[in-house]
């Protein structure tokens, strides 16, 4: 007789992934709550048991986009049903946090929409919604903490890894969102996010990124439990074996403390890497963008961050046409990243977000104009990131390296300073941080030899 065990076969999870890196670790989670479920990745939407559209609400057009999306989506989901199965349709982030009863009315056919504190949630909701006709939305902001009730095995995530340890924003920056959408800052306990790192090191992990919308403003529970600080957290974390890299983002400068700037000086395994918006470099827009700072302090911070790391990379964020900004504030712009020295950046054209200050404020920027100032600001980061790439040639740096390359017998990963870094060589370089030469300095990478090639080759 046959009596071959039967198996369920595992359901198919396909995640839409928009925005930041937060919303690429809760993509991870949200994987991790529903595979006790028996939900494994799938890489297409089409056949998928179930979709997560996780959206992002700083974009221009956030909702549209999230109902154009919805709109293909709903064909598949449709076509699904007509082939006798099923396709449980969730909506999770901003957007969701935002606009959620607009999306269940606009889009009845949405069984889940989900906010990002809610997601420890989801099998439940999964399961009330296999059952019920009715969508199911869970958009609260709840004061128990959602990183407590996520499993604690957690899929691996490779060499380079993110873990988030704060969420949320106290600072209402007039433009901004998030302090609408995710909510007041909460930081989680020193204990949690050590426990949290030790196992993805244990997982393979060697180079960790911190990650939070207000990251150096974290203030979670230290080991005495009264509130500790990031640069507190950044040396315990140092004490971790085999963890060698320690990065952290979205960083304010209002939150760039002694003890921060210090432990970029003292701790090596902090990464000389450190991205900090400024927004703008006039002293008037940046009052009117209730960023709590002049473009001296900036320029200070800098400075200080400097003289403790004399490596020390800046990435930033630049709005131009901010409600308000004359060509004037925008020539302050240009100054101060002519005297930051940015190696990275990523620049915006003001858009307005419904139910912001700024979106209500006089003096709206026309758009050609923004345009304009867009172009002029990006030509110079531009020439900015080239330059720094450029002045890499002929250093010798450590490379994690994290994968294959390119092109066959190449091996890839990333120079401190988060450059992609790729090199002819052995595959086992993988998994190694490697110190190669530096030979060629591109927009967006960078090009190093093996210290034994250059030998051969001299
Ligand atoms: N318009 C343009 N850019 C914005 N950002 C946030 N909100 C807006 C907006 N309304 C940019 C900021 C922020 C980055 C994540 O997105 O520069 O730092
Ligand atoms: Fe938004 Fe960052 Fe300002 Fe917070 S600090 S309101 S997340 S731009």
């Amino acid at each position: 007789m046959n009596d071959a065990p039967t198996t369920t076969p595992p359901k198919r999870l396909h995640v839409i992934t928009w925005g930041c890196q937060m919303n690429v670790y809760d993509s991870a989670r949200m994987a991790d709550v529903l595979a006790p479920l028996g939900y494994a990745p799938s890489p297409d939407a089409g056949d998928a048991d179930m979709v997560i559209l996780n959206t992002c609400h700083i974009r221009d057009r956030a909702t549209e986009k999230v109902f154009s999306e919805l709109g293909r989506l709903r064909l598949l989901k449709l076509a699904r049903e007509q082939a006798g199965g099923r396709m449980i349709l969730a909506v999770a982030g901003c957007v969701a946090q935002a606009e959620g009863e607009q999306i269940l009315a606009r889009a009845p056919f949405v069984d889940i929409v989900l906010g990002p504190q809610t997601y420890h949630g989801l099998p439940e909701m999964v399961a009330r919604a296999s059952r019920a006709a009715g969508a199911v939305i869970d958009t609260e902001f709840p004061t128990e903490d959602k990183f407590d009730h996520l499993p604690d095995a957690a899929a691996p995530q490779g060499l380079t890894a993110f873990l988030t340890i704060q969420e949320g924003c106290d600072k209402f920056c007039a433009f901004c969102v998030v302090p609408y959408t995710r909510g007041a800052e909460h930081s989680r306990p020193q204990a949690a996010v050590l426990a949290e790192a030790r196992r993805l090191v244990a997982q393979g992990s060697r180079e960790i990124t911190l990650l939070g919308q207000n990251v150096n403003a974290w203030h979670g529970a230290g080991a005495d439990g009264a509130p500790s600080s990031l640069g507190r957290l950044v040396r315990a974390l140092a004490e971790i074996p085999d963890l060698w890299r320690i990065r952290y983002m979205t960083s304010h400068p209002r939150d760039m403390d002694d003890d921060l700037i210090a432990a970029h000086g003292e701790v090596a395994r902090l990464m000389p890497f450190l991205h900090l918006p400024v927004q703008s470099g006039s002293d008037r827009v940046l009052a009117a963008m209730n960023r709590r700072h002049t473009a001296a302090d900036y320029l200070r911070i800098v400075e200080r961050l400097r003289a403790a790391r004399p490596d020390l990379a800046l990435s930033t964020d630049v709005i131009v046409g901010h409600p308000g900004e004359s060509r004037a504030d925008f020539a302050a712009t240009l100054a101060l990243v002519r005297q930051a020295g940015f190696a990275q950046a990523f620049s915006f054209k003001y858009s307005a977000r419904p139910g912001t200050p700024a979106a209500a404020a006089p003096g709206q920027v026309d758009e050609a104009e923004k345009d304009a100032r867009l172009q002029e600001l990006q030509a110079l980061l531009r020439e900015q990131q080239t330059a720094f790439n450029r002045s890499c040639v002929g250093l010798t740096v450590p490379v994690l390296f994290t994968g294959p390359g390119r092109h066959p017998g190449q091996v890839a990963g990333r120079s401190p300073w988060l450059h992609p870094v790729h090199v002819t060589g052995p595959a086992m370089l993988i998994g190694t941080e490697t110190p190669v030469k530096i030979v060629a300095g591109h927009t967006n990478s960078l090009t190093a030899t093996l210290p034994q090639q250059e030998r051969a080759c001299a």
